[in-house]
């Protein structure tokens, strides 16, 4: 058995299966832009409903938001991002291109006469370090003048506390209560890439929780244990995962504590998701840019006061790939090479495929029924073509949990051979069970 080794290798599995297709591919595509094919759509939704029942659906202390990608351009403001979001940049005034100030191909001090170029090698062609702001600038309306301009948001957080008040009313909650919400976000980054770790277009899927001053760490203790238990659920590997702390210069301008959940990808550690204590940085710049009362009063005490913030800020798009880099396991079986993504059923994109063993004795009809009948409940997948082992690879590789072969036996007995991808044992199951045998293994 072998892990992935290297991010060719699942990019093109990922386009030759339909998870992920390069944006605008035809045009010589964009950069690091993504779109996700028919098997990445159903892995994507399946990870966010998951995400979205846990924070939500099972909670009654967290309710769900949807808020707009673009706002007024003072939450910006506010917020910290139009003064503080910026990456140092260097530019080559001589082949033009463009590099972050920590890019570790950069050699000699940039601004200066020793510093080299890593793409043209010129040296004394790097400007001194500049700040970028990653935010997308956009406007509104028929002008596109200063007091036109707005921001495709780089975060959700900032619809989630511009509605903290609305949210609470309307569910009647109090503290210490949470607030989720799946959206876009964009960011111009530098240096994105690794395939769809680091894009300019991405999901989020952010969890804001409020509490009481002086509770904040308690909280950030248990969501930090609670997000690392959610991964692990998933059937992501434990020894591949582990927090890192950021240490007083890596925290974000709105931050006193961060840790980061970290995924061994083949490019090594990377952040996958973060725990966040804000404090009361972003509801204090609210109530100050805006003049509104941020304060929440506590019904029986009368106590005042602005609540204190513990998110979790998990990619949609990272989580999707260390789904699909976890599950991704090469092996030998019978002298030949099986590829197989060992995702967690819940998220699997096809839950089964559905094959006659020949097409001939009424086979395919019942393999056709069987599949009408299941996919009122699941997502599964009818095959008749090419050999029963080169269906069952190509299943393999999707990631489908189940095989179900209508054979001779069939025809007997109204059983079929369950084929389970992990184990490849095989065992018989009658036909009208096949409903309870799916939902018991494959529903989250
Ligand atoms: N609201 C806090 C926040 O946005 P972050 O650490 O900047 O915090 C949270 O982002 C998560 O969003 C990251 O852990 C990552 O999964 C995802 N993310 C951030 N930038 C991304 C990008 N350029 N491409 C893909 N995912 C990104």
């Amino acid at each position: 058995m072998a892990d992935l080794r290297s991010m060719d290798t699942l990019v093109s599995l990922a386009k030759r299966r339909g998870f992920v297709f390069q944006s605008s591919e035809i045009y010589g595509g964009l950069g690091s832009v993504w779109d996700y094919g028919p098997l990445g759509v159903e892995l994507k939704r399946n990870l966010t409903d998951r995400w979205w029942r846990s924070m939500v659906q099972h909670r009654d202390d967290i309710e769900g938001l949807e808020s707009a990608i673009l706002m007024h351009p003072r939450v910006w403001e506010a917020s910290g991002h139009v003064s503080g979001f910026n990456d140092p940049l260097v530019d080559c005034k001589q082949c033009k291109n463009r590099f972050r100030a920590d890019d570790s191909r950069l050699k000699g001090t940039p601004g200066e006469p020793d510093a080299q170029c890593p793409v043209c090698g010129n040296k004394g062609t790097l400007t001194a370090p500049r700040q970028f702001n990653l935010m997308f600038r956009t406007f509104m309306g028929p002008v596109e003048d200063a007091a036109a301009q707005t921001y495709l948001r780089p975060e959700t957080a900032q619809g989630t506390y511009v509605n903290v008040y609305n949210v609470m009313q309307a569910a009647r909650l109090k503290i210490p209560f949470g607030i989720a919400q799946i959206g876009k976000a964009f960011r111009n980054e530098i240096t994105p890439g690794n395939f769809i770790f680091r894009t300019r277009e991405f999901e989020q899927m952010e969890m804001q929780f409020f509490v009481k001053p002086g509770d904040d760490e308690e909280w950030f203790a248990h969501w930090r244990e609670a997000r690392m238990q959610w991964h692990q659920d998933l059937g992501i590997r434990a020894e591949k995962l582990r927090f890192h702390e950021h240490c007083p210069d890596e925290l974000a301008h709105y931050a006193k504590q961060a840790e980061d959940i970290q995924y061994e990808f083949p490019f090594g550690w990377q952040e996958f998701e973060g725990i966040h204590n804000r404090t009361d940085f972003d509801l204090s710049r609210h109530q100050e840019y805006s003049g509104k009362r941020m304060e929440y009063i506590d019904a029986e005490s009368k106590e005042r006061f602005i609540p204190y913030v513990v998110e979790t800020a998990l990619g949609v798009g990272r989580l999707l790939l260390v789904a699909l880099v976890d599950a991704y396991q090469e092996e030998d079986v019978e002298g030949e090479k099986r590829v197989v993504l060992k995702l967690h059923p819940s998220v699997a994109p096809i839950k089964a495929g559905i094959f006659p063993l020949v097409k001939k004795d009424g086979m395919p009809e019942i393999a056709q029924r069987i599949h009408a009948d299941l996919q009122k409940r699941f997502r599964v997948f009818y095959d008749d073509g090419g050999s029963i082992g080169r269906r069952y690879r190509r299943q393999d590789e999707a990631g489908t949990p189940f095989g179900l072969t209508v054979d001779g036996q069939t025809l007997e007995d109204q059983t079929v051979t369950v084929r389970d991808r992990d184990t490849l044992r095989q065992e018989r199951v009658a036909t009208d069970q096949l409903i309870g045998y799916l939902a018991e293994r494959v529903v989250g």
